[in-house]
């Protein structure tokens, strides 16, 4: 095969894929199903048996082992040219598994970190993993939305002040609400400070193909970067990238990086993900820009028909400029839902019954539609406002005088114990009426989003016990809960605890 001109035109992980399987080698090694031969029928009918061929282990001769760079490690560099890192890795375990790795990379230098408050529960994962001491600063609060946006510079650099062991500062970059921060500024505080900026842009692989989409984390000089690729560039579920960036005679090592990727990965990374990965690269180097564009387009269609319906309004470059929102990604399609009769739970639903709608994230609210870059996005888009306006008209506005507000997740309780003290330490399970005042030995996360009302390490308060109940009723979930219905709460014993070790207190900055 001749070579195309533009390297990001190749495939070579799923080429080497594609030629394992077309030459019909002995597969004389797992998986048990070999190639689609010995899976049950069903399974063959429901994914084809293309799929069952290419689903290759590791450790396969000009695959991923053989000369060097074999295909795998090639894709690998493909990937990290697309995206402008100095190395890049795939993940099969998704952006949680780059969140762990990148919690278990700055452990190496150091134990004390500064974390913002609102980041995904993967990353709260991540410190109780590593052990890592977390000072923890408050994102932006938007008080007319009632969300939390990014984090500011200002407030970046006064928790590095207060936390001079710290070893790295951790960020989150788009919200899922779509708010972006001004990461440049944020790389300019933490390198004063002389530590490498981790930034959790799961929701941003996007942001790197086109100029009107807000700059991406590693153009704006992030150091390490976790990117959840199948969200918005659509590559399969659970497959993500970790990328870093920086300077190689400065900041994090590449090896340390390497090691802290494999201690949370399978020896069995699934070769279908993989394959995604390499394709979704190409896809979107080479076509991102086009796509991106078609995308950002349809939805600003979208927009304007939705703000025409009564009593519907939606998140959009109107907030760019309030604290913490330095740019917009116009990829999420929020809609408030105040001013119409029934919550964001109840609209989910009735949209289900509508016409199959079925949503990212709805909330009490706001409801969040999310474009692929490369989908059709103009018919889905359409479709979505249809559903809407029927919805509305069914339903009807807010009684008058009757608009809620957004209303916030209550304050966090207070941080008296590092995350892994509380995690692993003794603990009991109560009742969720004695574990107001108790501290927690368990993250409670209403999902989606998934940003924990709790950690473990924190007092539990009545309001946030009462939220997330709340969030319950109407539909919601909780990640991290031992008791998926909160009826009881796993929390600290702390006077076993103390007995083992005294309570290591960290302060929280700017809470
Ligand atoms: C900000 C953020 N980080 C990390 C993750 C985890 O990503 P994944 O589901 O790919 O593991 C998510 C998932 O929603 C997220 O929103």
């Amino acid at each position: 095969m001749v070579a195309p001109d533009n390297p990001q035109e190749e495939t070579p992980y799923l080429d080497a894929l594609m030629q394992y399987a077309a030459r019909d080698p002995a597969r004389l090694h797992v998986p048990g199903h070999k190639g689609g031969d010995g899976a049950d029928p069903g399974l063959l009918e429901a994914i084809g048996e293309q799929a069952l061929r290419l689903d290759i282990p590791a450790l396969i001769h000009g695959i991923d082992t053989g000369v060097s760079p074999t295909p795998f490690e090639r894709a690998q560099q493909l990937a990290a040219e697309a995206w402008g890192a100095r190395r890049a890795w795939y993940l099969i375990n998704g952006a949680s598994q780059g969140n762990l790795a990148a919690a278990l990379t700055l452990a190496h230098y150091g134990d004390a970190v500064v974390v913002q408050r609102n980041v995904h529960s993967s990353t709260i994962d991540g410190l109780v993993l590593s052990g890592l001491r977390p000072t923890f600063v408050s994102p932006e609060l938007d008080p007319e939305l009632g969300i939390a946006h990014c984090l500011a510079p200002e407030a970046l650099d006064y928790a590095l002040t207060q936390s001079p062991g710290a070893v790295g500062a951790w960020v989150l970059s788009p919200t899922y609400f779509g708010a972006v921060a001004a990461v440049a500024d944020l790389v300019a505080v933490a390198h004063s400070h002389r530590v490498p900026l981790v930034v959790d842009e799961a929701w941003g692989a996007h942001l790197a193909f086109h100029p009107s989409l807000p700059e991406h984390a590693l153009a704006a000089g992030a150091d390490l970067v976790i990117s959840s690729t199948h969200k918005i560039v659509g590559s399969l579920t659970q497959s993500a990238l970790l990328q870093l960036g920086g300077e190689a005679d400065s900041g994090l090592d590449a090896d340390v990086v390497d090691r802290a990727v494999t201690l949370v990965e399978s020896t069995s990374p699934n070769a279908l993900l993989c394959a995604s990965l390499d394709a979704a690269r190409r896809y979107a180097a080479s076509r991102g820009y086009a796509l991106v564009d078609e995308t950002m387009r349809a939805l600003a269609r979208a927009r304007e028909a939705i703000r025409a319906i009564a009593g519907l309004d939606v998140l959009d470059e109107r907030f760019v400029g309030r604290p913490g929102v330095a740019g917009y990604d116009p990829l999420r399609l929020a809609v408030d839902v105040r001013g119409i009769a029934i919550n964001g739970y109840e609209l989910a639903s009735l949209l289900r019954e509508i016409d199959d709608i079925n949503l990212e994230l709805y909330a009490q609210n706001v409801v969040v539609a999310v474009f692929g870059m490369g989908e059709r996005a103009l018919p889905e888009a359409q479709r979505f406002v249809e559903a809407l306006r029927v919805a509305v008209e069914r339903v009807g506005p807010v009684a008058p005088g009757e608009q809620g507000g957004f209303a916030p997740p209550p304050p966090w309780g207070e941080l008296v114990m590092t995350p892994r003290d509380a995690y692993l330490g003794p603990q009991e399970i109560v009742s969720v009426e004695q574990a107001v005042g108790r501290i927690a030995a368990e993250s409670l996360a209403t999902y989606p989003p998934g940003i924990p009302n709790v950690l473990p390490g924190e007092r539990l308060t009545p309001e946030t016990l009462a939220y997330i109940q709340h969030t319950l009723a109407l539909g919601g979930s909780v990640r991290g809960a031992s008791d998926r219905e909160l009826h009881t709460v796993r929390v600290v014993a702390e006077a076993a605890a103390a007995a083992v070790s005294p309570l290591a207190v960290d302060p929280t900055v700017d809470r």
